[in-house]
């Protein structure tokens, strides 16, 4: 390889970037309204509710010290369904709403850049209670899902789409992030990418300590057909791709 391209390629980590750009040109400073916090749906879309933080019966306290402890990536689950109160808690940990601070701004569960949130989850819902197996959407906002599509052969495109990778597809849930970059890129133009990928970290990281507390397990995925999981979540691989995943299941 290289080395000017390995430098080049470096270059992305570094924050070098931010010296060259100029600020003041920013949609943000030009006055540009900011994109929507979540991802629009059709109004006349069924919304399924989630179990709300105040109802939870099955979630336990679980001690942090502990979960950092004995987290590890799990590849193997137990053929047991999860919870429906069980994924709206691992959805409150990843990418919950804590508090509203104006149209274009929400405080969540993790950390962002510029408290931006470019991400948008979708689940690969294959054995959760009472939810028919099919592609959903969270909706932060309203913490509830909606149901995006019911692809055929799901298990077997998901195979293909994560190179063979068959423990993702053998899991309960699968929790497939994209990102919408505009988000980012509204108030940091080129210097939106790098740190989407860093507010990745802290999303993935919730869901293995989240994870602990209700028995189950996950492991972060990155390698993957790029153009196949864009079109198991039916998004256009330009304003909006897949970023990351994470199987999940007990045990
Ligand atoms: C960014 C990232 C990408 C990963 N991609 C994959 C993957 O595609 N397939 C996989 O089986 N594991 C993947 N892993 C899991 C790692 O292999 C795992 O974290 C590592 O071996 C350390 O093991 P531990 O998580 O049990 O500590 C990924 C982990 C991270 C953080």
């Amino acid at each position: 390889m290289p080395l000017e391209t390995i430098n080049e390629y470096r270059n992305f980590l570094k924050d070098t970037l931010r010296k060259e750009i100029d600020f003041s040109t920013t949609d943000q400073r030009k006055g540009v309204s900011p994109p929507p916090i979540q991802k629009p749906y059709p109004p006349d879309k069924e919304i399924l509710e989630l179990p709300s933080k105040e109802d939870w019966k099955t979630i336990n306290e679980y001690d942090l010290v502990s979960a950092i402890v004995v987290r590890s990536s799990v590849r193997r689950y137990a053929v047991a369904p999860l919870g429906l109160e069980e994924l709206s808690f691992l959805l409150w940990a990843t990418q919950g709403i804590k508090k509203r601070i104006n149209k274009a701004t929400v405080k969540r569960t993790v950390p962002s850049a510029g408290c931006r949130h470019s991400f948008e989850t979708y689940l690969r819902i294959a054995n959760v209670e009472s939810l028919p197996a099919g592609v959903y959407r969270y909706l932060p906002l309203e913490h509830a899902l909606i149901l995006e599509h019911r692809p055929e052969n799901i298990a077997k495109k998901l195979d293909q789409a994560t190179l063979n990778q068959k423990f993702i597809s053998s899991a309960p849930v699968t929790f497939i992030w994209t990102t919408i970059p505009y988000r980012m890129e509204w108030r940091y133009s080129l210097a939106a990418h790098r740190v989407i990928l860093m507010d990745a970290g802290h999303v993935c990281q919730n869901l293995y300590l989240a994870c602990q507390a209700i028995q189950a397990g996950t492991c972060a995925v990155a390698a993957f057909d790029q153009e196949k999981m864009d079109a198991l979540v039916n998004v256009d691989g330009e304003e909006e791709f897949v970023l990351y995943l994470a199987p999940v299941g007990k045990v």
